[in-house]
């Protein structure tokens, strides 16, 4: 049996109703968004002829991605957060803005208020003790090529088994963690260890949509940055190692071609010994452009709820320069 209602007056007037246009309160724009998420699924659900079964069970799908915090993890698996940032893109395309290392996804997994170094410094607390040793390193410049002393460089990934400290309660607090402030030359250098893919629980409900869709959900390693300084537009990216399965192949679509990095194995005891380090190692070089803006609200990362706060965020809701 089909039924086709929706264009009926009696849908339309009930959509409005529902959406709260006959009332005097609440907010004009969640009213304007909702009529159109609610307008885009009941026409859906008349031209998909979606039973009654299917619909209680994506409701139930949906309380279990609310309960396990799950729907920051599903949405970049669905595309949303590579949508956003397509669609900063062409805005600062638009504006010419653009220039610079290009950004790419936060993801869900960021945790502020990491312990602070001056230039360089450790990343992992020691108890890895199967991984690779990695030695991460590079340089912030602005896109004339002259350094950027004092840029903070925030570094977060996740250890040899993909899991990431806060989330994984087996890792010690902000294991793998760091904010590096760039030396006088714009350098950070960290000793920290190769971090392996991450794939989706797979008994979450996230990896359950995602097996509706026939999609595996594996991210390939990758080693997340926020970069800042003042004066400078502030930058979310994060690389992608290459020679992974994955690198091309991410559930999360973060991958960018100019983001992908070579590690190189140094097996030279010399230059182990010159980062302070026992034994072989893998580089990672990533080098940072930072485009130039005289915006406050386009020099800090842009507002959404996150596992914590810190003071920036603090100072930049008070300011009210965050962008929501
Ligand atoms: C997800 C996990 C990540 O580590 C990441 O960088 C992006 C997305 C996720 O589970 O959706
Ligand atoms: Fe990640």
């Amino acid at each position: 049996m089909t039924v086709k209602i929706f264009d009926t007056p009696e849908v339309q007037d009930f959509l409005k109703a529902v959406s709260g246009f006959d009332q005097d309160g609440g907010n004009e724009r969640a009213k304007q968004v909702i009529h159109r998420l609610l307008s885009d699924l009941y026409r859906l659900i008349d031209d998909y002829d979606v039973t009654p079964e299917e619909f209680w069970s994506a409701v139930s799908v949906l309380n279990a991605l609310g309960q396990g915090t799950q729907f920051g993890l599903l949405s970049p698996g669905l595309g949303f957060d590579h949508y956003l940032d397509m669609r900063m893109d062409a805005a600062d395309e638009q504006a010419r803005l653009n220039g610079g290392t290009p950004r790419t996804i936060e993801g869900p997994l960021y945790v502020a208020g990491a312990p602070e170094l001056q230039g360089s410094g450790r990343m992992d607390d020691g108890a890895d003790t199967d991984a690779e040793t990695m030695w991460l390193t590079g340089q912030v410049r602005d896109t004339d090529g002259q350094p950027i002393a004092g840029a903070r460089v925030e570094v977060w990934h996740a250890d040899s088994k993909g899991g990431y400290s806060f989330f994984d309660p087996s890792q010690s607090e902000y294991n793998l963690r760091r904010t590096i402030v760039t030396d006088a030359e714009g350098r950070y250098a960290v000793r920290s260890i190769i971090p392996s893919g991450y794939g989706c629980p797979p008994d979450s409900p996230t990896q359950q949509v995602l097996d509706l869709l026939g999609r595996h959900g594996q991210r390939p390693a990758h080693i997340h940055y926020f970069i800042s300084a003042p004066g400078y537009k502030h930058l979310t990216t994060q690389i992608n190692l290459a020679g992974d399965p994955y690198t091309f192949d991410d559930f999360a679509y973060a991958t960018r071609e100019e983001l992908v990095v070579e590690g190189k194995r140094i097996e030279d005891a010399a230059e182990a010994e010159q980062r302070g380090l026992e034994g072989p190692f893998t580089e990672v070089v990533f080098d940072i452009e930072l485009a130039r803006t005289d915006d406050p609200e386009l020099q800090h990362r842009h507002k959404r709820p996150r596992a914590k706060e810190d003071e920036q965020d603090r100072a930049s809701q008070q300011a009210g320069t965050a962008k929501v």
